[in-house]
């Protein structure tokens, strides 16, 4: 992939397209489709021992790691603890020997990410990463290493290295399942099946792109922005406030939706846009009461689901995004394409410098 912008106007926009591409390529590495099997290398790795996993990161990387952190614990039945980076080291946490402590970075240099992946090495845990630069530090010092094939990203807001990052976490849940006994050659199939089905339902949310960019100004007059979802779409609203803080610089807060009622729901005005991520499935019922209260207290809601969601909860929103209707595994790739086009279009309306953002560098080397 080569490093101009293509057609784009930014980078951040050529990489927000290439998703459907860089995740089958990633895919690629770690599935094997028509066998209907995975293919991790973790053949020298003992995940059947693993009893607890320690994620580690920092950004948007963190924000994958709690998308894993519903899977992990989901198929492997695996506890998991997950820390920011700057976190981790200073809080003394517990590490029993031989368990897997999992670093994510796009980089693989975040000084903090680095620095708590020694002090786990450190305290005996084996170290498993998933980085986008193979010739990273981290890369270098892993058990483990299993590379996110997204190429070089340019645009400091991260995007396709996310989209990447949960398609491996994806593939590395279901392993450690395996690993556990806890899949059975059917599940595996049908989890390849879904995985495989990534890269064409992105494609299918890209398709979206220029209702995106028409909604835009209604979130470009904001100045503050609640993002909602439940489940694994909870991690996926805290990652679309911070695209859209990092590049429009509007204030912006992902929420759990069923903890809105506990005080987000005070700020709720007409003045406040609110961003509900709920594909259909298990908890759409919830997060659409949980809608619900917040337009029964004059807020704006823009509605991302797919047909059927919309349908059902559409009316009373001030705009709708409709999604392909995919798998729930797949839903955290496939919205995030959404929030990372809502949050370009929004700073393009805004006129702010999209590729580099004030403030904010593409890899931070420093503590
Ligand atoms: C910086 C970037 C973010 C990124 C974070 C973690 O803050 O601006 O986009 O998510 O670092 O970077 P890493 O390379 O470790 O994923």
């Amino acid at each position: 992939i080569a490093l101009t912008k293509g057609n784009h106007r930014h980078f951040m926009l050529k990489e927000i397209y290439e998703q459907p591409i860089v995740v089958a390529q990633t895919l690629r590495a770690y599935l094997r489709r028509l066998e209907g099997t995975l293919a991790l290398p973790t053949e020298d790795f003992d995940l059947a021992s693993v009893k607890r996993v320690t994620i580690v990161a920092c950004g948007t990387s963190f924000y994958a790691g709690l998308v894993a952190k519903y899977w992990f614990e989901q198929f492997a039945r695996v506890p998991v603890d997950i820390d920011v980076a700057s976190e981790f080291r200073y809080r003394a946490p517990v590490l029993e020997e031989g368990g897997l402590a999992l670093f994510i970075s796009q980089s693989g240099e975040t000084a903090d990410t680095l620095a708590a992946l020694r002090h786990a090495r450190a305290e005996g845990q084996k170290i498993a990463v998933v980085v986008n630069v193979p010739t990273s530090t981290m890369a270098r010092e892993a058990d483990l290493l299993l590379s996110t094939h997204a190429g070089p990203e340019i645009g400091v807001a991260s995007t396709k290295a996310f989209t990447c990052q949960l398609a491996v976490l994806a593939a590395l849940a279901a392993n450690l399942a395996r690993a556990k006994g806890r899949l059975s050659p059917d599940e595996e199939r049908a989890i390849v099946r879904h995985l495989s089905e990534a890269p064409a339902a992105l494609n299918g949310a890209l398709a979206y792109d220029e209702a995106i960019q028409e909604m835009a100004p209604i979130i470009a007059a904001a100045r503050d922005v609640l993002y909602l979802g439940r489940g694994p779409d909870y991690p996926l609203a805290m990652e679309g406030a911070l695209k859209l803080k990092e590049i429009s610089y509007i204030h912006a807060e992902g929420y759990a939706a069923g903890e809105m009622k506990h005080g987000p729901i005070a700020l709720i005005d007409e003045n406040v846009p609110i961003i509900v991520i709920a594909p259909s499935g298990p908890l759409f019922d919830k997060t659409v009461s949980n809608m619900q209260e917040v337009q029964a207290r004059g807020g704006k809601v823009v509605l991302i689901s797919d047909y059927d969601g919309i349908q059902a909860a559409g009316d009373g929103c001030v705009a709708t995004i409709t999604m392909p209707k995919v798998h729930p595994l797949i839903a955290p790739l496939v919205y995030a394409v959404p929030i990372q086009l809502l949050a370009y279009h929004v700073a393009v309306a805004k006129g702010t410098d999209v590729d580099q953002p004030r403030n904010l560098a593409k890899s931070v080397t420093v503590e």
